[in-house]
């Protein structure tokens, strides 16, 4: 251990965990009786996902359960993070049809872990859509909501006698933008300025849905908490004096957080800022309203409806206003350019630059922005490409440091944070670009028969950090 670890310090019942989600880790895509997914489809296209690669396989974790369950056993977790395949437990999206081989799946995953003193932390939806609700409109489609709160309370009704921390939807952001603007994931959209706006829209009022369901008939007896996952990068101004560039990072924020968390946390609504200049480029454009919608009077609240906040932090960005011509779509309506501190390092891929100091501001700015939440850092990792390095120094070095951030955002600034999940238990399927990227605290060697898992040095530096914290936190 190196002496900066003893600085380290989380309070007692602090949870350490790891994240996943079933399309990265499960494969298993076409198995007892599984739907296909948007990811499925995506996927099974040329030319989406680096060399054609897909989840079909993946970690086989579908199989090879017993096997994850072994290094969540060795890093000492108290806590892990998974997600349910949606068109695994309702093929076609909806209850008509259950299939109950994916509930024993479930079940056998929440019982081992509850077996072994590991909490689940369960997501609903981490990317991967029913294709048969895509088919319908996906998140485009109002009747989404409905569909998804049906889906969630099949969840709560089935695993919330032993789940007790949920999140409805992962990073509603970069699906919304991902899947519904830039095409790069599924479903693959590129209708620029529209349809991400409608899909965020739809996201928000189907976890606000889902929220209540649990609240009126699920929480009374099962005492659980609900939430969903929000992604963010931190946003310094390029030049700190200057007001237009801070005015660029608060727009920034606002944009990327903002959008889900203002009107969770804050007001019911999106941040005035968003709505006024979403509405004004609008405008520009000849439309006859704001390509953002509005929340109808008469939708379920949507303030209120998280019993923490669950962030999802990789990476920063410094910023300054735009300037050249306004494109259409969500990086006209922002305005903003971004580039990288040549003092952050790049790891792995070109967009995580390394800024563990930027955790511990936005844990700052969720304070004072929000209420002071009780935060749960959802997922965090640093990425490798190329050769495989078994003992990986700079992920030690990076967890060490943003550790270190995360202890001192709670002594020092004060905020509420529960527990932190690394990204990933598994070197995975990281979406577009396939197996290239590496965030595992596990190697997994996919050209193995049965996928051997391998603990990176950073998975046993990890777990030596946990062993070390629980010891303290007794003393
Ligand atoms: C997602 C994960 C993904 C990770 C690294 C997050 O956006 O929730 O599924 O693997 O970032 O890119």
């Amino acid at each position: 251990m190196l002496a900066d670890d003893q600085d380290i310090i989380m309070p007692s019942n602090f949870a350490w965990g790891a994240a996943t989600s079933a399309y990265q880790i499960e494969g298993g895509w076409d198995a007892d009786g599984r739907g296909p997914s948007i990811w499925d489809t995506f996927c099974h296209k040329k030319g989406k996902v680096f060399q054609d690669q897909s989840g079909d396989v993946a970690c086989d974790s579908y199989h090879l359960w017993e096997e994850d369950l072994k290094c969540i056993q060795q890093l000492g977790l108290t806590h892990y993070r998974l997600s349910l395949s949606w068109s695994r437990l309702l093929p076609d999206g909806t209850t008509r049809r259950i299939n109950q081989k994916g509930v024993s799946y479930y079940n056998r995953v929440i019982n081992d872990l509850l077996a072994n003193g590991v909490s689940p932390m369960v997501t609903l939806h981490h990317f991967d859509l029913p294709q048969a609700l895509q088919a319908q409109g996906g998140w485009q489609s109002p009747q989404i909501a409905d569909l998804f709160d049906s889906y969630a309370q099949f969840c709560f009704q089935t695993f919330g006698d032993r789940v007790k921390l949920w999140l409805t939807i992962n990073e509603p952001y970069i699906y919304a933008k991902f899947g519904h603007e830039d095409g790069c994931h599924a479903p693959g959209l590129d209708q620029p300025g529209v349809s991400l706006y409608l899909a965020g829209h739809n996201m928000l009022r189907a976890h606000a849905r889902a929220w209540h369901s649990y609240d009126a008939l699920y929480r009374p007896t099962q005492g659980g908490q609900v939430s969903l996952a929000l992604f963010s990068d931190w946003a310094e101004a390029h030049d700190p004096s200057s007001a237009l560039d801070v005015a660029a990072a608060e727009r920034y924020m606002a944009f990327v957080l903002g959008w889900f968390a203002w009107p969770i946390f804050v007001n019911g609504d999106y941040p005035p800022e968003m709505k006024a200049r979403v509405e004004a480029a609008s405008r520009a454009q000849g439309l006859p309203s704001s390509r953002l919608p509005t929340f109808s009077k008469e939708e379920p609240r949507i303030l209120g409806t998280a019993d923490f906040f669950a962030l999802n932090y990789y990476t920063s960005r410094r910023v300054w206003p735009g300037s050249g011509p306004a494109k259409i779509g969500f990086e006209g309506d922002l305005e903003v350019e971004r580039d990288i501190d040549p003092a952050w390092p790049v790891c792995g891929n070109s967009w995580l630059a390394v800024f563990p100091e930027g955790l511990r501001k936005l844990l700052k700015y969720i304070k004072d922005k929000f209420g002071n939440p009780t935060v749960y850092i959802t997922e965090n990792g640093f990425s490798q490409v190329g050769p495989v390095e078994i003992e990986d120094a700079r992920r030690c070095r990076f967890f060490r440091d943003t550790l270190l951030q995360v202890s001192k955002a709670i002594h020092e600034e004060g905020a509420d944070v529960r527990g932190y999940f690394a990204w990933s238990l598994l070197d995975n399927f990281e979406w577009a670009d396939g197996y290239r990227v590496r965030f595992g605290l596990y190697h997994v060697d996919f050209a193995h028969p049965r996928l051997k898992r391998t603990p990176y040095r950073s998975g046993r530096e990890y777990a030596q950090l946990i062993a070390q914290n629980k010891t303290s936190a007794r003393s």
